[in-house]
């Protein structure tokens, strides 16, 4: 009943691939399969695609986010995108703290904390990654974690703020590993992930948060996570770069 309440969303990170002119390819392709789609369906291309999607995204209904954003309104940040230039680029959307942005880019538990401030400020929704690595889960820390990442991520964020908000729970082992987790043990850390929101909130905005699974998330195995009570979509890589898998997705959040 509950789980009624919360749309699903289904997003696609496509990472680092698809120079301008195949990301148009690609959405044709998927505008052609996803006509109307009872999920909130989002994709995020490079920066660079993004401009160029907008007209093309014109009239569909998929949304589109971007990967990253600089927590600054401008300025000297050589290399780095605002929340602004995103908005008016046809952003709605914007993931923040991957765990290749965390790894790879030094980001840490404060600069998602500034991230999430000014997209939400800048009036994006922001997709909160958090995730455990293969060792802490062995070590049993990824409560421990989890907790940090998202007590971490929602500093003196409120309740109005919260509501541009989705977390995605990415499990790091689970990334482009082909090796998904099992959708009951996704369940679980999805739930905990809900009981730190009711615990810092309400029960009721944690009851409305919509919390997202990542990771080697595709058509086989989609139904079964997304049936799960505290999933409510899916972050979407390599299998969102491929437009019938992306849709068969899509449609499996349909189907529920
Ligand atoms: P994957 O990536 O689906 O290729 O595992 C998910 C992600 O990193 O968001």
């Amino acid at each position: 009943m509950e789980k009624e309440m919360r749309t699903p969303v289904i997003a696609g990170n496509w990472k680092m691939n698809k120079t301008p002119y195949e990301a148009v390819t690609l959405v044709n392709e998927l505008k052609e399969f996803i006509k109307n789609p009872r999920c909130e369906v989002v994709i995020c291309p490079p920066f660079l695609d993004i401009p160029v999607l907008f007209s093309e995204l014109n009239g569909s209904s998929i949304k589109m986010g971007a990967q990253n954003c600089h927590f600054e309104e401008k300025g000297a940040f050589t290399g780095e995108v605002s929340v602004k230039m995103l908005k008016e680029s046809g952003c709605s959307h914007v993931i923040i703290g991957h765990s290749e942005r965390r790894q790879y880019f030094n980001e840490t538990d404060e600069t998602v904390n500034l991230k999430i401030k000014a997209a939400v400020n800048g009036n994006l929704t922001a997709i909160v990654c958090v995730g455990e690595t293969l060792e802490e889960r062995e070590s049993e820390k990824t409560e421990e974690v989890i907790k940090r990442q998202v007590e971490g991520a929602l500093k003196d964020i409120d309740e109005l703020s919260l509501r541009k908000i989705i977390i995605a729970y990415e499990p790091i082992w689970a990334i482009g590993t082909g090796k998904t987790a099992q959708a009951a043990e996704a369940d679980v850390v999805c739930g905990y992930i809900r009981e730190l929101i009711a615990k810092k909130y309400t029960k009721q905005l944690a009851r409305t948060t919509r919390i997202l699974y990542g990771g080697s998330m595709n058509s086989a195995n989609a139904k079964e996570l997304l049936e799960q009570y505290n999933i409510d979509g899916g972050l979407i890589g390599g299998a969102s770069l491929k437009a019938r898998n992306f849709a068969e997705i899509v449609s499996a959040a349909d189907s529920l």
